[in-house]
């Protein structure tokens, strides 16, 4: 334990998932990082609190809770706990898990907003927006769409063109629609709230000059203070789901002023059950630390309006903002068309959720830098990094030790010098750890572990053990060895809690802490070793991605990045999917869609997501009945008792895909945002099996 004087009160964020949709790996990604820092902070005996909340409000939100038939409050409940479930089965160690719409957050919303009004730093003024007359609703950009007034290419978003990059305000679109309604949107006036960020240009100066920002980000910021801030809307109309502003009836809070308010509410609600006391930590002049943990995208709302926010607000500022980069998947952007997007749970119904803290932490820097997950790089380092050098150190050890005396570790280790230089390595790894360099941090470990498998295979126990168990040389190597892992274990502890837990028991030791390093496990009894962490089965890495592509095949192309902002927050329902890359008509003249009549629908043993599907394409040229074998991630939405006899319709010539169930024939046509409902597409009466789709 620290002393008392000197231990470090330390506040972490990081940022509050959307309840529009599932926790994927760029969320794991940051929660990662997170918690690895929080948690070592913690091994070294500072008092670090880590709360976190769903993000709650905004016009997605309503559109999919109406999609649903469901209020948004039962929706926003059914997800916030798969939220809870996943962060915790990838072990992250929150103080607190709350919410946005919670009285907490309404009543510092409200508080702040009154603060912000009473300083002169809110101001009104009307604007004039389209509105979709069907729906009775105001449109951001992207729920815009219509034909681009430079280049006149159509479908294009509200506010620019992705074929000639121009921008323009959605009222200069030619054939404007809704992308709600498909009505034509029309303009219409209505007042907004603004908040006068411009008037904090000077204090945020000199905060991003007070080295609370990575490099990288502070040039940025740099940039955007010298070309000028602009006023910050943050109101909204109804109907919008949200907090509404106190004294105006019908205007709502902008999802964005009330989500980082969510990290105060959470931390509020956690005063509530313990003895952290809400102004140690929010108001200025304490020497508590305040740190966000956010990904690239939401830079600008941590950086200018929320550092402006609090100042006006009397509260204090961050200490730092820490920003990572994205999750690539083998290198591609994580994207439903491309069947790289990978939510938790996927993951974690085939693979052990430690493997991936340790290669995020094995790749990770203090740089924003986006980072790639590469299976075939991920299960080699896994392999070889866990398994070959780490735990084979103990694995090498234990069983002499077991056998030949009684489970007693000698009261020496016999390599004083390395002993040392593993334990002189903590304060290095310390300062690797608390800049969030991990990646340097886990190969210094590595470095360690070779040396200590180096020196097992240097004085070959075994060898010793063949002609004497019970040699006081085998029993001073294996201690030293034992001594050595449990040195690398404390090291990775922040990494893999639930691995030194297992170890803590096979040692019979008490949980380790940073300090354990300084002291050694001498004349003491161990336990019997017990399987630490298995290889990587690539079988099971396959198996994820066969899922993964086989239910996204069906769920439409939609594509992210981590926590994808504003994009998911306001404007993409989803079921309205981006449209995916043009193609031109000989690429499409290439698909040759059948109807097919399933004759039958099976379950496939082990596949979560999986029917298999026998079905009928006709006679083929020769008159022999043509039928094809498909594998369809559609499982989540029909019993297949109730497919056989029913037509769709096939891409027929798709290449054959082995899967790990078998091979796949081609693939059945369905729409929808997946669950429930995926709906099988079915040709009228009187198509017959084998005709072709023209
Ligand atoms: O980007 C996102 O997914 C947002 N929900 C993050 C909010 S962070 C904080 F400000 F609340
Ligand atoms: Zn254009």
């Amino acid at each position: 334990m620290q002393d008392a004087a000197k231990q470090r009160h330390i506040l972490v964020t990081m940022a509050l998932p959307y309840a529009n949709g599932p926790i994927h790996l760029g969320h794991i990604l940051e929660a990662v990082q997170t918690d690895v820092w929080v948690r070592f902070q913690r091994l070294k005996g500072e008092d670090c609190a880590y709360v976190c909340a769903d993000d709650t409000h905004g016009t997605a939100i309503m559109l999919r809770a109406q999609n649903e038939g469901i209020s948004p409050e039962e929706l926003i409940a059914r997800v916030q706990a798969e939220h809870e479930r996943d962060y915790a089965k990838f072990d992250i160690g929150f103080s607190h898990f709350h919410s946005t719409n919670s009285p907490e957050n309404e009543g510092l919303l409200q508080s702040i907003y009154l603060a912000l009004k009473a300083n002169g730093h809110i101001g009104k003024r009307t604007i004039t927006q389209l509105f979709d007359p069907e729906k009775n609703l105001f449109l951001a950009d992207r729920f815009i769409k219509g034909t681009c007034p430079k280049c006149k290419t159509p479908e294009q978003y509200g506010d620019n063109c992705e074929n000639c990059n121009a921008t323009y305000s959605p009222s200069d679109l030619i054939d404007p629609r809704s992308t709600l309604s498909g009505a034509t949107p029309v303009e219409k006036d209505s007042e907004h709230f603004f908040f006068k960020l411009p008037e904090f240009t000077d204090m945020l100066k000199a905060w991003t000059r007070s080295g609370t920002l990575q490099e990288s980000v502070a040039n940025k910021l740099r940039e955007w203070l010298e070309g000028g801030l602009q006023e910050w809307d943050i109101s909204r109309d109804a109907p919008y789901f949200g907090f509404e502003i106190p004294d105006e009836p019908g205007k709502y809070f902008y999802v964005w002023l009330d989500a980082p308010i969510g990290y105060m509410a959470s931390f509020e609600a956690l005063c509530a059950k313990t003895d952290y006391k809400f102004d140690d930590y929010w108001r200025p002049g304490t020497d508590t630390e305040l740190y966000h943990f956010i990904g690239k995208d939401i830079v600008n709302f941590h950086t200018l309006f929320w550092p402006a926010v609090l100042s006006s607000a009397g509260y204090r500022t961050p200490t730092a903002v820490f920003v990572h980069g994205f999750v690539t998947v083998n290198g591609q952007k994580m994207s439903k068309s491309r069947g790289t997007f990978i939510n938790a749970e996927d993951y974690l119904s085939h693979l052990d959720p430690e493997y991936l803290r340790y290669y995020f932490a094995a790749k990770l820097s203090g740089a924003v830098d986006d980072l790639d997950l590469n299976f075939d790089d991920f299960v080699a380092r896994v392999n070889s990094d866990l398994v070959g050098k780490v735990v084979n150190i103990a694995s090498r050890c234990a069983g002499f030790i077991n056998k030949g005396f009684d489970g007693m570790l000698a009261a020496q280790c016999s390599e004083p010098a390395l002993v040392a230089e593993v334990q002189a390595a903590k304060d290095e790894i310390a300062a690797l750890y608390e800049a969030r360099e991990y990646s340097k941090a886990m190969r210094l470990i590595m470095t360690l572990a070779d040396k200590a498998n180096q020196y097992i295979a240097d004085k070959a126990p075994w060898v010793i053990a063949k002609t004497d168990k019970q040699a006081p040389e085998v029993q001073a190597i294996c201690s030293t060895g034992i001594n050595l892992f449990r040195l690398i274990i404390s090291y990775l502890k922040p990494v893999l809690p639930a691995m030194a837990q297992k170890v803590e028991d096979f040692l019979a030791i008490d949980p380790l802490q940073w300090d354990s390093v300084d002291s050694l496990l001498l004349d003491h009894e161990i336990g019997a070793f017990v399987p630490l962490i298995t290889r990587v089965d690539p079988d099971k890495v396959a198996e994820m991605m066969d899922t993964v592509k086989a239910s996204q095949a069906v769920a439409g192309g939609e594509s992210a990045s981590h926590p994808s902002v504003e994009q998911a927050k306001v404007d993409t329902p989803l079921s309205k999917e981006p449209i995916c890359e043009e193609i031109q008509f000989p690429d499409f003249a290439k698909v040759d869609l059948r109807i097919a009549k399933i004759v039958n629908a099976e379950h496939v043993e082990g596949a979560d997501k999986l029917l298999r599907l026998t079905l009928d394409l006709g006679l083929d040229e020769k008159g022999e009945p043509l039928q094809r074998n498909v594998f369809s991630g559609i499982k989540s939405a029909y019993d297949p008792a109730d497919l056989i006899g029913r037509l769709t319709v096939l891409v027929a010539n798709l290449a054959p895909r082995k899967m790990k169930f078998g091979m796949s024939e081609g693939m059945v046509l369905a729409a929808g945002p997946g669950g429930k409902d995926i709906f099988l597409l079915e040709p009228d009466a009187g198509a017959q099996p084998g005709m072709r789709v023209i």
